[in-house]
Parts: C-alpha cells; sequence; structure tokens
C-alpha cells in the first residue's frame, strides 16, 4: 500500500537552510540539510548574498544525500515541489531553478508551494493527518501569523500577524543585546532556565482591549529590553542576563499562547499546531501545552528539527497537494518574496 503513494522531492531555500526532503504519502524518507548559518553569524542576522551563494553550492550534494539517505534513484520520484514564497528572492530563485531543472529532467510534475503552509504540513509527518479546520501559529526568524486552515491544501486564511519583528527576529535582537551568539533563539531558551520569569515586568504588545486581536507586537518589547540592559550598563551593575532572557521569553510566550488559545475559542477550533523555528522553544511548548489543556484544546507541535527550515516541509505540503489533485505550477513558476499566505500553491 505505502508503496503505490507518490514520491515527492522537496526545495527549500527561502532564508539560510538548503533543506531537500523525501516524502512518501506522509512517510518522512530523508531530511537533508545545508545551512550556512555560520557564515551569517557575525552579522547577527542573515546576508541575502551569502544565502544564495551557498544554495548554490550546496544544491546538489544535498540532493544526492537525501535520495541516498531514502535509499531511493531520481527515477522513483513522482513529483517535485519547491517553496516559491515567501523568503529572500535571491535565496528562493535558487530552489526555484533547481527544482524546475529537476522536475524537466524527471518529466515529473511540479508544484511552486507556500513556505508557511509547508510548515504546518510537516506536522503530519508525525501526527498523521491535520485536523480540519485547525488554528495553526507559525512563528520563526521571518514570520508570526495566526491561521485558520480549513484545508490545508487550498485553503489557508490569515487572522493576524506581526506589525513589526517576528518573534524569532525578537530573540535574535535581545540576544545580541545580551552577548548571546546568533541566532538568538536556542541560547536564550537556555540561559533562560536558571532565570526568573518574574523577575522583571516587560511589556506585552497588543494586549490591551482595543487592539487587534491576533496580530502581534514584538518591536516594543525588544526596546524595552535594550533600554532595561543600557540602564543596568550605566549605572556599572551586572546585567543578570539568565533573569533577562527567562522575563522577556515570558513575555513572548505569554502573548503567543494566549492569542492561539484565543484564536481557537472565538472559531470554535479544538485543534492548534505550532510551527516554525520558535516553535522549538522549550517555554512556548510547556506553556502552549497547559493552556490548551486547560481549554480542551489538543496541541500538535512538531519535533524541534522540523519546526526550523526543512525540504521535508515542503515535501509534505507537495504530497498533500498531489493527494487533493491540486493542479501542477506552470513551467514559468518564478520567486515571490512576499507570496500571502492565502496562496498554498501556484
Ligand atoms: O523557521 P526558522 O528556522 O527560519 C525562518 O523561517 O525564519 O526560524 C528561525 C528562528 C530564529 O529567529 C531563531 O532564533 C528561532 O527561530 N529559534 C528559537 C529557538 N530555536 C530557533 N527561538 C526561541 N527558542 C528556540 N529554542
Ligand atoms: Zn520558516
Amino acid at each position: 500500500m505505502a508503496d503505490t503513494q507518490p514520491l515527492v522531492l522537496g526545495f527549500e531555500t527561502s532564508c539560510d537552510e538548503t533543506g531537500i526532503g523525501l516524502v512518501r504519502g506522509q512517510t518522512l524518507l530523508s531530511d537533508a540539510l545545508a545551512t550556512s548559518m555560520a557564515e551569517h553569524e557575525r552579522f547577527g542576522g542573515v546576508i541575502p548574498e551569502i544565502a544564495s551563494r551557498a544554495h548554490l553550492e550546496a544544491m546538489v550534494p544535498t540532493v544526492h544525500r537525501a535520495l541516498a539517505d531514502a535509499g531511493v534513484g531520481f527515477g522513483d520520484v513522482d513529483a517535485v515541489a519547491v517553496t516559491s514564497g515567501p523568503g529572500l528572492t535571491g535565496a528562493l530563485l535558487v530552489g526555484v531553478a533547481a527544482a524546475k531543472a529537476y522536475a524537466l529532467a524527471l518529466g515529473v510534475p511540479l508544484y511552486g508551494v507556500n513556505h508557511l503552509a509547508a510548515h504546518v504540513a510537516v506536522d503530519e509527518l508525525e501526527h498523521g493527518r491535520l485536523a480540519e479546520p485547525s488554528i495553526a501559529m507559525l512563528v520563526s526568524g521571518g514570520h508570526s501569523s495566526l491561521l485558520l486552515v480549513p484545508d490545508l491544501a487550498q485553503d489557508v486564511q490569515p487572522l493576524g500577524q506581526t506589525i513589526d519583528d517576528a518573534a524569532g527576529e525578537a530573540f535574535d535582537k535581545v540576544a545580541r543585546v545580551l552577548g548571546l551568539p546568533f541566532p538568538g533563539g536556542p541560547p536564550i531558551d537556555r540561559a533562560a532556565r536558571d532565570g526568573d520569569p518574574r523577575s522583571i515586568a516587560f511589556p506585552r504588545g497588543l494586549t490591551g482591549p482595543r487592539d487587534a486581536a491576533y496580530d502581534f507586537s514584538f518591536s516594543g518589547l525588544k526596546t524595552a529590553v535594550a533600554r532595561w540592559v543600557e540602564t543596568r550598563e550605566r549605572a556599572g551593575e551586572p546585567v543578570p542576563v539568565a533573569d533577562v532572557a527567562a522575563a522577556f521569553q515570558e513575555a513572548v510566550v505569554d502573548v503567543l499562547t494566549a492569542k492561539a488559545v484565543r484564536a481557537c475559542r472565538e472559531h470554535g477550533v479544538d485543534h492548534l499546531v505550532v510551527g516554525g523555528g520558535v516553535a522549538a522553544n522549550s517555554r512556548l511548548r510547556a506553556v502552549a501545552q497547559e493552556r490548551c489543556d486547560t481549554a480542551g484544546i489538543v496541541l500538535r507541535v512538531p519535533s524541534p528539527r522540523l519546526c526550523t527550515d526543512n525540504g521535508a516541509m515542503v515535501a509534505a505540503l507537495g504530497s498533500r497537494l498531489v493527494e487533493a489533485g491540486v493542479a501542477p505550477s506552470a513551467p514559468d513558476l518564478g520567486a515571490d518574496s512576499s507570496l500571502p499566505v492565502t496562496v498554498v500553491s501556484r
């Protein structure tokens, strides 16, 4: 039975990870990754030109590694899927060009997919079919969105998003202020374990009664942390890194989980899926679980490795599209750096 399902090869190059994944049906066969993270570290953020060049160099070897890990050959591939947006234009273009070339050479259909929907689809590889409708919360270095997902293959509706920094961006910027390495999420997560989240009251953005219920804002929080640290330093006092990390993280997690649960309640939806790099955060996972348990919501979060950008998520969504009979992309598929979340495939 399993072998009769189509084998999908997925390409992800929207940011700094070159991800190539192979999925058959909803089964993950391989997930090969190359990253240019180290090359961006000294800049404190991803430099698009460096990322594009690194994708180009990593592409062919990573495709070969994905096939070898899965124990399949090019001739076994039934369809190709690629992130066509949103993301960094130059980086996206490398993946789209490569995916088009492979699809053409192999004579298989090509699906240009939305990166955000792919972050949701990846959860099906671990937890089976997504309940529809579900609420999805995507939190990463580039996006923070709440989505209503009536049909992952063709109907994804935005409920809210960040009006300034993405959640991961806030982690990265605060880490810099605290002298922690890039990307900032993992070191803040670790430092926070030894800190007191109640030691400092940092602001919760857009949580007033007249604020947009599902939008996020993290820029004010980031500035508040920077001011707090500056004041300490100017007074010649030591900065309690663990406490600042814990209090900052708590402010982010509190807002994210409160709004996600509220979106479920107000839309009568009892399934929440959380994805994106920040979903790897241990405190976010714990608080989301507590609040979902209290509200009677089933919470699904992929394992941390599948939360960050990878090729398997693209293959997972591609597989869904094949199954749903969605039309493949035209041969002139391009990259769209600001592809709206409503466009699942194009
Ligand atoms: O999804 P992703 O790999 O790439 C984007 O599409 O942006 O997310 C990367 C982001 C970075 O900002 C990183 O700091 C954050 O995810 N991140 C975390 C954790 N692990 C990664 N943020 C908080 N806690 C973590 N454990
Ligand atoms: Zn992402």
